[in-house]
C-alpha cells in the first residue's frame, strides 16, 4: 500500500528512483509520480494509472539529471485515482514536494486552517496540506528541512510515512515515521529512503530501522535520525539476507507462479535451526521464557486475511497439543470489542508484512491490557515484531505477489513450532511425541514439493470452470481453514464470488446455493486422521453431488471412499491431519492463479488490493 523511495547520492537519482517504485510495485497502487531536485528547482511528473503511465510521461517530457529525488506509487484513501491527487504534491510556491503514505486524521482542520490563510489546494488529498505546512516553516528554522519536518510532524494526527525534498536545501531528502513503514539503505556515498528494502536491495543490503516517531535527515554521506522534537534518537541496524535476485521472477511468468513453487524451501527454511541435536525443539530467539509461558492461561491469536487462515489452523495443533484454549480472532474486530486478555494470556499477532495496520493496532491493544505478544512475522525490522514482545520469524523470502502464498504454509508452520514449543515446556506431550511431528514436519518440504505435479491439471480445471459464476470450497476439521483460503484466493484473484464453509454448516443454509454444475471443491481430511471425520465428509461430498454439484476432490494418495463420489480427483501425498493444510492448500493456490490469468486479470497485482495494509 503506497510505495515510497527516495535517493541521494552521485547516482541519476530518477532511473534510481524509478527502478526502486518497480521494485515496489507489489505493494498495489493506481498512480505513481516522481521529484528532482535540479540547479535549484523542483521538477515533478505524476500520471494516474500504472508506472508504465509515468514513464512514458517521463518520455514526453524529460526530467533534468539530478543526484536527489523521491518517488512515490499511491493507493488511494483521501481522493480517487487521477494525476491531480497523486504524489508529490507540491507547495505553492513550486518549492517543496512531499510524498506520503497513511492518512492524515486532522487533514480537514489543517486544510480550513490553510485555506484561511490564502493557501490554495489544488488535489482532494490528505498530503498535501504537509507540502504547504512545510513551505511555511522553513524559513523559520533557518533553512532545516529536518526541523521543519519536526514542526510539521507534531501538528499531525493519525499514521504517516513522509518524505520530502525541498529545491533550497538540494542536498537533502528528509523522512518522517510515524505507524506507516519507512526504511533507510546505508550506501556508499549515497544513501536511501523506501518503504521497503526491496525498493533499494539492489544496491545495498545495510538497512537502518526507522522507529516511532523518527525524522530521518539523509544527505549522501551522512544519516541523521531524531526523534519528533529534535532529540537524537537510536537506531538498529541490520543485514538483509536475500539479494535483489530472490525479488525478482527468475524465469517465472509471474511472481505468484515462483512463489508457489518456493514453498519446499520456505517450509524447509522455516523449520531449519529451530531443533537441536537431540531433537530439541530451541526457540531462544522467542525471548519468552519457559516460566512465562507455563504461566499462560490463553492464548488469542490475531492476524488478517491469510494470516488469519493460518491462525484458525493452528488453533487446531496448539489446543490439540498444549490444551491451551486458543481464540483466533480478526484483528480489524479484535481491539473494539472490548476483548477479555491480560497478563496471563499470549497474544500471536501474525503478519508477512508485519505492517498490517489492524494487527498492529490489536496488538499495541493486548499490550496495553497486559498480554505479552509473540510476533509471527516474514518481514525483518518491521513495525510488528519490533513492537512485540517475543518474535519468530518466518524464513518464506521476500513475497512480492499480492496474494498470499509461501507466508501461508511458513506461517503454519511457525505457529506449529511455537505449539510443540509450549507443549514441550508444559509437558503435555511426550518428548517421543514431539520427536514423531518434528520428523513428520522434516518430511513437508518434500510433500509440498510432490503437491506440485498437480500444477498441470490444476490449470486445466481451471480452463474449464473458467466461466463459473461461482465456486464453493468446504471442509472440515483443518480442511475449514483451508476451504477458506482456497476462496478467499479466487476472489482476489478472479474477481469471483466463491465462499468457504465447514462442511458441517452446509445443511444450515449454504446448501441452498447448490444448483446444476456449480463446482464445488471438497477438501477432504486423511482417513488415518480421525475416521469419524473423513466418513462425514465423504457423506458431505454426495450430499452435494445429490443437488447437482460438480464436485472437485482434493483427498490424500489411497484414499479410495471418495472416488465414487469426485467429478474431479486431485491427490495429494499422504501426511498427518494436522498438517494436510501443508499440501491440501498448494493446488487451490495454483487453481485461483490459473481462473485470474485464464481471464486475463493481472496475476500478481489483483484490483484494489495492496500488499501491505497499511491503513485501517
Ligand atoms: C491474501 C492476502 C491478505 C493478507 C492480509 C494480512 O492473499 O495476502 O489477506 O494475508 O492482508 O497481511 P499480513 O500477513 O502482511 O499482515
Amino acid at each position: 500500500m503506497c510505495g515510497i523511495v527516495g535517493y541521494v547520492g552521485e547516482k541519476q537519482a530518477l532511473s534510481v528512483v524509478v527502478d526502486g517504485l518497480r521494485r515496489l510495485e507489489y505493494r498495489g497502487y493506481d498512480s505513481a509520480g516522481v521529484a528532482v531536485v535540479s540547479d535549484g528547482s523542483l521538477e515533478t511528473r505524476k500520471k494516474a494509472g500504472k508506472l508504465a503511465n509515468l514513464e512514458s510521461l517521463l518520455g514526453e517530457d524529460p526530467l533534468p539529471q539530478s543526484t536527489i529525488g523521491i518517488g512515490h506509487t499511491r493507493w488511494a484513501t483521501h481522493g480517487g485515482p487521477t494525476d491531480a491527487n497523486a504524489h508529490p504534491h507540491v507547495s505553492e510556491d513550486g518549492k517543496v514536494a512531499v510524498i506520503h503514505n497513511g492518512i492524515i486524521e486532522n487533514f480537514a482542520e489543517l486544510r480550513a486552517e490553510l485555506s484561511s490563510r490564502g493557501v490554495t489546494l489544488r488535489s482532494e488529498t490528505d498530503t498535501e496540506v504537509v507540502a504547504h505546512l512545510l513551505a511555511e516553516t522553513l524559513p523559520s528554522t533557518n533553512m532545516n528541512l529536518a526541523e521543519a519536518m519536526r514542526i510539521v510532524c507534531r501538528q499531525l494526527s493519525g499514521a504517516f510515512t513522509l518524505v520530502a525534498v525541498h529545491c533550497d536545501v538540494p542536498d537533502v531528502v528528509v523522512g518522517a515515521r510515524r505507524n506507516s513503514p519507512l526504511v533507510v539503505g546505508r550506501g556508499d556515498g549515497e544513501n536511501f529512503l523506501a518503504s521497503d528494502v526491496a525498493a533499494f536491495i539492489a544496491h545495498t543490503r545495510h538497512a537502518v530501522e526507522l522507529g516511532q516517531d523518527q525524522v530521518v535527515e539523509l544527505r549522501s554521506e551522512s544519516i541523521t535520525v531524531t526523534d519528533f522534537d529534535g532529540q537524537p534518537a537510536p537506531t538498529v541496524e541490520y543485514e538483509v539476507t536475500w539479494d535483489a535476485s530472490a525479488a525478482e521472477k527468475g524465469g517465472y511468468e509471474t511472481f505468484m507462479a515462483k512463489e508457489i513453487a518456493e514453498q519446499p524451501k520456505a517450509v524447509a527454511d522455516t523449520l531449519l535451526g529451530r531443533v537441536d541435536a537431540q531433537g530439541q525443539l530451541k526457540l531462544d530467539e522467542m525471548r519468552l521464557s519457559e516460566e512465562q509461558l507455563r504461566e499462560i492461561d490463553k492464548v488469542v491469536v490475531i492476524a488478517c486475511g491469510t494470516a488469519y487462515h493460518a491462525g484458525m489452523v493452528a488453533k487446531y495443533a496448539l489446543e490439540h497439543w498444549t490444551r491451551v484454549p486458543c481464540e483466533v480472532e480478526l484483528a480489524s474486530e479484535f481491539r473494539y470489542r472490548d476483548p477479555v486478555v491480560g497478563p496471563r494470556t499470549l497474544v500471536v499477532a501474525i503478519s508477512q508484512s508485519g505492517e498490517t495496520m489492524d494487527t498492529l493496532m490489536a496488538m499495541r491493544y493486548a499490550r496495553e491490557q497486559g498480554a505479552k505478544v509473540l510476533a509471527i512475522c516474514n518481514t525483518q525490522g518491521s513495525t510488528i515484531p519490533r513492537e512485540s514482545d517475543a518474535v519468530l520469524y518466518t524464513h518464506a523470502g521476500p513475497e512480492v505477489a499480492v496474494a498470499s502464498t509461501k507466508a501461508f504454509l511458513t506461517q503454519i508452520v511457525a505457529t506449529f513450532l511455537v505449539s510443540l514449543y509450549v507443549a514441550q515446556v508444559r509437558q503435555t506431550m511426550s518428548q517421543a511425541d514431539i520427536d514423531a511431528v518434528v520428523r513428520e514436519l522434516s518430511d513437508m518440504p518434500g510433500k509440498v514439493d510432490l503437491v506440485l505435479d498437480t500444477t498441470e491439471e490444476m490449470k486445466a480445471l481451471a480452463d474449464e470452470l473458467k466461466d463459473s459464476r461461482s465456486v464453493l470450497f468446504i471442509g472440515r476439521h483443518v480442511g475449514f481453514p483451508v476451504a477458506l483460503e482456497g476462496a478467499l484466493k479466487l476472489k482476489e484473484l478472479a474477481y469471483m464470488h466463491a465462499e468457504g464453509f465447514a462442511a458441517g454448516e452446509l445443511k444450515h443454509g449454504p446448501i441452498a446455493l447448490l444448483e446444476d454444475g456449480l463446482p464445488v471443491i471438497v477438501v477432504v481430511p486423511p482417513p488415518g486422521g480421525g475416521a469419524i471425520v473423513h466418513e462425514k465428509i465423504v457423506s458431505n461430498i454426495q450430499e452435494v453431488r445429490a443437488r447437482g454439484a460438480r464436485t472437485i476432490v482434493i483427498a490424500e494418495e489411497g484414499d479410495d471412499a471418495v472416488i465414487p463420489y469426485a467429478d474431479h480427483l486431485i491427490r495429494v501425498p499422504a501426511c498427518p491431519a494436522l498438517l494436510q493444510p501443508l499440501v491440501a492448500t498448494v493446488p487451490l493456490q495454483v487453481f485461483a492463479a490459473a481462473m485470474s490469468a485464464a481471464k486475463g486479470h493481472d496475476v500478481d497485482q489483483p484490483r484494489n488490493l495492496a500488499k501491505s495494509v497499511t491503513v485501517e
